[in-house]
């Protein structure tokens, strides 16, 4: 060591000794220390003393730190054991900084003085540890939106002051803990009025331990885990409870009886289990508004009269419980009455809304019923649905309630407050409701149980965003406006409403700007109306501070200072002329990205046209894919098609997703993707693949679909993913891809031809429900004119249709042709083209009509069993499977014939089409595993022979 530099640090020690001596300001080493694990420092924590009010999102009692909030700060790294020294701490948020990532450090645990303990939305994993349990002030625990596995720990017990615990959308398994004389759980927990530990994978029973009269909790949000066994007698006795969510478990059994003593409960979600005894009477529960007992096997009752009785229900879910008899009319005379939903049941009868049906009332969904009659007035719900019933046989069939869809189109966005919103605003910045163009802070806030379920009404929008500045003003916090947009329902029936939030005075928001407010959110210190019910916030990253612009600066002139030291002009001069040049290159680029992106001046007035009208689907920055597919790492990567590659990711709130990334070259215009992305987020349907979203950032074009896990139906067909479909499931499948397909030709708008029909791009989920795939790369109809569409000959060999082919006139007739084979796929289970033989003509050679099976035993899959009572209905499915292959594009039926075809063989088989399987495929004989996969366009036609040449030869 060079000698000179001893008596420096000599100084040093003494200056920290002295520091540490005086107790003046220990804490700004142990923030020191803390700052070295972080990439991206706050930059004003600078200086030797971290209470001199510089340093931002520190507060200090005297010299010591007592809080500490930097939400949304872009913060990357761990947190090091180092915290546990900060012995004064009362307060830490450090919510929305998906950098923050590795385990949580146990020396958390000796931060005695905690009350308030926040990380939502950021990247941690690994265990919760047990020394949270010994926080004795903690009162607010909120740790959702990460990754932490293992079980909940029982310490948590200790905590007797807790009044918040929020463990959502994380990984935890293993059983509730309850307390068992020795160690602790949380039934002890008596002052807690949250409990959300919906979305992970909790398992075991409920237990009855965890509920007793001593307990005050409000909300109880279990939903989407695998708890198993019945709902214990003891909850109804938590006589405080406001919401409770046991829905997507597996409970069974009956309802306990003294549920309807919980008269304090707004939102019941129960369905989506396996609840198998009687319909609980809910009488007396006067102010229930939600009630949600879908999807469970219920002992089959009449229609209940207690119904009618709920003054304040607004939503009223039960669709597949068993309902049998009429329904009353006073049910749609409920005063606050918006959605009734009651199909797949065997109600019958007359079905009459009365006369003065609830002006409230939206949807009233009646489906598969066995509905004989309905008392038409003169005036009737706009979207009553009875589509599958007796009532819209013959002469009915076309009258409006008999054809109508479920697809609800509700769609806000905040409006311009009585002003003329910029034209354009520049890159990345956009318009308020008050007219100014500033970076926004964007974000998703999703509510667990509204009470309503009419999202038309925007009424209930303007009372989100009045409360809500009403909360940044009584904080004192920068904030200009709000501006909220696309409430959708996502699959766990949570709201979820876009939020942008603008800066008042400057364009941008500080870094201290941002974490109060991030704060306000994250602790729940905004309360929205009550209507809205429990909420979370998650914020995207802020991209827009202005010191992340001079660092870049900075950096320069570091190099600079470097050079100049080096001693070499040249050098400095090379890069000088470097530095001219990338700074060139990067005006252009954006320039470029600003020409070609159409989302970069997003306008909130609709009419401007220039914002993408999507419906549900959000917009990815590159960097949070690159952080959900580790950046895009090889295992990550889960196939490649014409496309580019297919990558499987998991976005922060645990939601699987497979993401197409367009390979360069491949990428299309900013406008032309723009169009695509549009056309796939309109496209809702239970029996097609779902766009989540998409990235049209940084060069790249991604989009981003739902993850299906059960693979692709020739996966399963060939026996590589250990699933047994038996004949029922096939008809299944059969009817649901036919479904999708019907909805694609018939229902879209405008209408989709698929183009690529085949058992790779039918998909099944984890219930084997039928999920039809890769209709991002479809032309819309109607391009040329109505009927047909002249595109490149495109398609998959042996499935191709050969009149395209050879016309290259594509109709959606096309499609049903490669759907006819994908109908002979799944009696055979071989592949179209196997050793040179058409599966058309391996069938049509075997086939004698005259014989039992059409004698066709020797081709079909020996898994089906191969005898006439296990194929009941193979003839007819034969018969509609040859008709689709017709030469002739006229002669083949349309898709909508080919459903109804598979609904009566399935009546005929005694299967009812509309049951949704209940089993998950976690009860089939082997797990998935295939290798081979769903997303890929692989197999695509690339020149060679077609099969009609093929049968030729
Ligand atoms: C709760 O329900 C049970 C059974 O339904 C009843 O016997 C009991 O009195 C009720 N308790 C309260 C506090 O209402
Ligand atoms: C439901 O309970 C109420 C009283 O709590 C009772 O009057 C009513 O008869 C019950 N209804 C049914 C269908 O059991
Ligand atoms: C409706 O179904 C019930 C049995 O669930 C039956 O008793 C009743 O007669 C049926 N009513 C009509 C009008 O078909
Ligand atoms: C919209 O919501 C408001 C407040 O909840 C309510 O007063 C109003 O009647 C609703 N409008 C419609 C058409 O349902
Ligand atoms: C967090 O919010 C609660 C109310 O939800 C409030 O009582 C508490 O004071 C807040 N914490 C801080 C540090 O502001």
């Amino acid at each position: 060591m060079d000698i000179r530099i001893k008596p420096l640090l000599v100084l040093v020690f003494i200056f920290i000794h002295v520091l540490l001596a005086s107790g003046q300001t220990e804490d700004v080493v142990y923030l020191q220390a803390l700052m070295d694990n972080w990439q991206n420092k706050p930059p004003s924590w600078v200086g030797s003393d971290p209470c001199d009010g510089k340093w931002i999102g520190i507060k200090c009692t005297g010299s010591r730190v007592t809080s500490i909030t930097l939400a949304s700060n872009n913060l990357k790294g761990e947190i090091s054991g180092d915290i546990g020294q900060l012995s004064e701490l009362q307060t830490l948020d450090l919510s929305y900084n998906t950098g923050l990532t590795g385990s949580l450090t146990p020396d958390i645990g000796s931060l005695k003085k905690l009350t308030t303990l926040i990380l939502v939305g950021c990247g941690f994993n690994g265990p919760i540890p047990d020394s949270l349990g010994s926080l004795p002030q903690l009162s607010y625990l909120a740790l959702n939106f990460n990754g932490f596995t293992g079980p909940i720990p029982p310490s948590l017990g200790k905590l007797t002051e807790l009044y918040w615990l929020d463990l959502a959308n994380n990984k935890l398994s293993g059983p509730i803990p309850v307390s068992d004389g020795t160690a602790p759980g949380l039934d002890l927990l008596v002052k807690a009025k949250h409990f959300h530990f919906g979305s992970n994978k909790l398992s075991g029973q409920i237990p009855a331990k965890l509920f007793s009269s001593k307990m005050t909790l409000k909300h109880v949000l279990f939903e989407d885990n695998q708890l198993t066994g019945t709902i214990p007698l003891t909850l109804g006795l938590v006589q405080t409870l406001e919401v409770l969510r046991l829905d997507r478990n597996s409970l069974s059994g009956e309802v306990p009886s003294n549920i309807k003593n919980l008269t304090s409960i707004n939102q019941l979600f129960l369905s989506n289990n396996k609840l198998n005894g009687p319909l609980p009477n809910l009488t007396g529960m006067t102010i229930l508004n939600y009630l949600d007992m879908s999807n469970n096997p219920f002992k089959p009752s009449q229609f209940p009269s207690w119904v009618s009785s709920l003054q304040s229900l607004t939503t009223l879910m039960m669709q597949d419980t068993r309902l049998q008899g009429e329904v009353p009319l006073d049910i749609f005379s409920i005063p606050q009455i918006e959605t009734v939903v009651l199909s797949n049941n065997q109600i019958n009868g007359t079905l009459d809304v009365g006369a003065t049906y609830s002006n409230h009332l939206q949807l009233v969904d009646m489906s598969n019923n066995s509905i004989s009659v309905f008392a038409q007035r003169s005036n009737y719900p706009d979207d009553l649905i009875l589509i599958g019933n007796p009532a819209c046989m013959g002469m009915k069939a076309t009258a409006p309630y008999c054809v109508r869809s479920t697809e609800s189109n509700s769609s806000y966005s905040t409006p311009p407050n009585n002003c003329i919103p910029a034209a354009t605003c520049g890159l990345y910045k956009v318009s308020s409701p008050n007219c100014k163009c500033s970076y926004p802070y964007t974000g998703t806030l999703t509510f667990r149980a509204p009470s309503f379920s009419d999202l038309g009404n925007s009424t209930i929008y303007t009372s989100l965003e009045t409360s809500m500045m009403t909360s940044f003003e009584s904080n004192y916090l920068p904030v200009d406006s709000v501006s909220l947009g696309q409430p959708t329902k996502n699959s766990d029936d949570y709201l979820e409403i876009t939020l942008d939030i603008f800066p008042s005075g400057d364009e941008r928001f500080n870094r201290s700007g941002i974490s109060r407010i991030g704060f306000v959110l994250s602790n729940q210190t905004y309360k929205p109306p009550h209507a809205f019910g429990p909420y979370f916030f998650i914020a995207h990253n802020y991209d827009y501070f202005s010191d992340a612009f001079k660092r870049k600066r900075k950096s320069v002139s570091i190099g600079v200072i470097i050079g100049v030291s080096a001693g070499g002009c040249v050098l400095v001069l090379l890069l000088v002329i470097a530095g001219i040049y990338a700074y060139r290159q990067k005006a252009r680029a954006e320039r470029a990205i600003v020409k070609n992106s159409p989302f970069a001046s997003w306008d909130p007035d609709k009419g401007s046209g220039g914002r993408p009208q999507l419906k549900g689907a959000r917009s990815f920055t590159f960097e949070e894919l690159k952080a959900c597919t580790n950046n895009f790492t090889a295992a990550a990567n889960i196939g490649s098609g014409g496309y580019g590659m297919v990558y499987r990711g998991s976005l922060p709130n645990g939601q699987l997703v497979a993401i197409k990334r367009a390979q360069q070259g491949s990428t299309q215009g900013g406008l032309e993707f723009k169009t695509e992305i549009e056309l796939l987020s309109r496209v809702h349907h239970k029996n097609l693949v779902s766009l989540v979203g998409f990235c049209f950032d940084a060069g790249e074009q991604m989009l981003v679909y739902e993850y299906i896990v059960n693979g692709t139906l020739k996966d399963s067909l060939s026996g590589r993913t250990g699933i047994r479909l038996d004949w029922t499931r096939r008809l299944k499948i059969t009817l649901g891809a036919a479904r999708g397909l019907h909805y694609l030709h018939e229902l879209a708008d405008p209408p989709i031809i698929h183009r690529d029909v085949k058992s790779t791009n039918i998909l099944l989920d984890e219930r084997l429900n039928a999920k039809v795939s890769d209709f991002g790369l479809c032309k819309p109809l109607g391009e040329v004119d109505q009927t047909h569409v002249t595109t490149q000959v495109k398609g998959t060999m042996g499935y191709m249709d050969p009149e395209y082919y050879m016309t290259q006139q594509l109709t959606e007739k096309s499609d049903v042709y490669s759907f006819g084979i994908v109908m002979l796929e799944l009696i055979t289970a071989r592949n179209p083209i196997e050793k040179g033989k058409y599966i058309v003509r391996l069938v049509k050679e075997a086939m004698d009509t005259g014989k039992e099976l059409y004698n066709l035993r020797e081709v079909l899959d020996p898994i089906l069993g191969l005898s006439s009572e296990a194929l009941q209905g193979l003839e007819k499915f034969v018969d509609v499977a040859l008709r689709c292959v017709e030469e002739t594009g006229d002669r083949r039926p349309k898709m909508s014939e080919v459903m109804k075809e598979m609904e009566n063989i399935m009546e005929l088989a005694g299967i009812n089409p509309n049951a949704e399987s209940t089993n998950t495929s976690e009860s089939y004989e082997v797990k998935s595993k295939g290798n081979s996969h769903p997303y890929l366009n692989d197999f695509s036609y690339s020149g060679g022979l077609l099969p009609s040449e093929l049968e030729a030869k």
